[in-house]
């Protein structure tokens, strides 16, 4: 910095000198302009916007003048400083948005590419819906019990109080392996036609109480279409200890829809008729969606349940005396309840499944969406 000097002009200052300042603001405007990167932008701006920059320094010479040269320089080098501010603001900004602009497209992932990894796998819809079932029972104390898909004719009917002549035992329903029962009294085997062998089993190997659920895959003879398929899954209740009523299979099932379908669900029963059970009900649950409203209202049309408010479930009651005998427990003492019901079925009416056979062709393009259900 000069000595401060009473006489002399500004313009005699060299660095104060109007066409030096010029200069210096042209510079520091020609090297933003320059600058084509933000890291070459901050190089510019520390050389001639920085304490050490030329017009930093001239700045600085301002002081040294006599007060009436002050305004003068002052407002000149102002004005430069100012120009090359609001230059070096907008050659930041402009840089910037280039930056920014140029990260959307570096960075942006295309979707539709096809992708080289190895296509994880998906656990079937019917195989975690009937998880879900029993994980309801498991959570009360429930224990799950498997048997044979393969299974004598003996517990598949005989055990359940099907007479020799009842008609589901007829080759038009049943899959026989061997027999059927022959005129010497040798069990036939049949692909089960139902859960409730399990009952007779799980009977057989515990003593009550006996609360098992059973899962698993069974057969009929029925042609593969829309709505049938001849190998299917049930899952089954039953319940044995003493003192068990029809108002504790009526609060199991409500308790069952509750918890898979929302906690305003109900069930009824209907009488019907199952040789391994007295009294037998057929079961529905009150149609999740519309709750009933669509029922006598044209207006609210339901697909779920065809507007009839309830949709059927599968069949219950009372374990038939003559079951608890045939399996060694005394129905004196012992009472218990029983239901069954079809999963793909169930998976139709809770996904809107329409056809049956999707869930029995294996096409993995069906199965993945449910693949992320837990
Ligand atoms: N096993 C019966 C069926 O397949 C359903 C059922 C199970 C009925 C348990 C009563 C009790 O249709």
């Amino acid at each position: 910095m000069s000595a401060p000097n009473k006489s002399y002009d500004p313009v005699e200052v060299e660095a104060l000198k109007p066409e030096e300042i010029e200069r210096m603001r042209d510079e520091a405007l020609a090297a933003f302009a320059a600058a084509d990167s933000l890291d070459a932008l901050h190089e510019a701006k520390v050389a001639h916007t920085g304490p050490t920059s030329p017009l930093a320094l001239a700045n600085r010479e301002i002081g040294a003048l006599p007060p009436h040269a002050k305004a003068d320089a002052g407002k000149r080098v102002g004005m430069a400083r100012g120009a090359v501010n609001k230059a070096l603001a907008a050659r930041q900004a402009e840089l910037e948005a280039e930056r920014d602009a140029r990260v959307l497209v570096e960075e942006a992932v295309d979707v539709t590419l096809p992708y080289d990894r190895v296509p994880a796998g998906a656990r079937h819809p019917l195989t975690t819906m009937m998880e879900r079932v029993a994980d309801v029972f498991v959570a009360m104390g429930y224990e799950i019990a498997e048997g044979p898909e393969a299974e004598a004719e003996w517990f598949n009917f005989d055990a359940l109080n099907f007479t020799p002549d009842h008609p589901a035992r007829q080759m038009q329903d049943t899959f026989f392996v061997r027999g059927p029962q022959g005129d010497h009294g040798e069990s036939g085997v049949v692909l089960r036609t139902h859960t409730s062998p399990v009952q007779a089993r799980s009977l057989l190997e515990r003593k009550p109480p006996v609360y098992v659920v059973c899962p698993g895959r069974v057969y009929r003879t029925d042609e593969l279409d829309a709505t049938h398929t001849p190998v299917f899954h049930q899952i089954e209740l039953l319940a044995v200890d003493e003192g068990l009523t029809m108002a504790d299979l009526k609060g199991t099932l409500d308790h069952m829809v509750q918890s898979l379908f929302g906690a305003d669900m109900k069930t009824r029963l209907r009488p019907n008729y199952f040789p391994f059970t007295e009294p037998s009900a057929e079961m529905d649950m009150l149609c999740y969606v519309c709750k009933g409203a669509s029922v006598g209202n044209p207006d609210r049309p339901c697909r779920t349940c065809s507007s009839e408010g309830w949709i059927e479930l599968g069949g219950c009651g009372m374990v038939n005396p003559r079951v608890l005998i045939a399996c060694g427990v005394d129905p004196e003492k012992y009472s218990g309840f029983a239901f069954g019901f079809g999963i793909e079925r169930m998976l139709m009416f809770r996904h809107n499944v329409e056809d049956m056979r999707d869930m029995v062709e294996g096409d993995v393009r069906f199965t993945r969406p449910f693949g992320m259900e837990i």
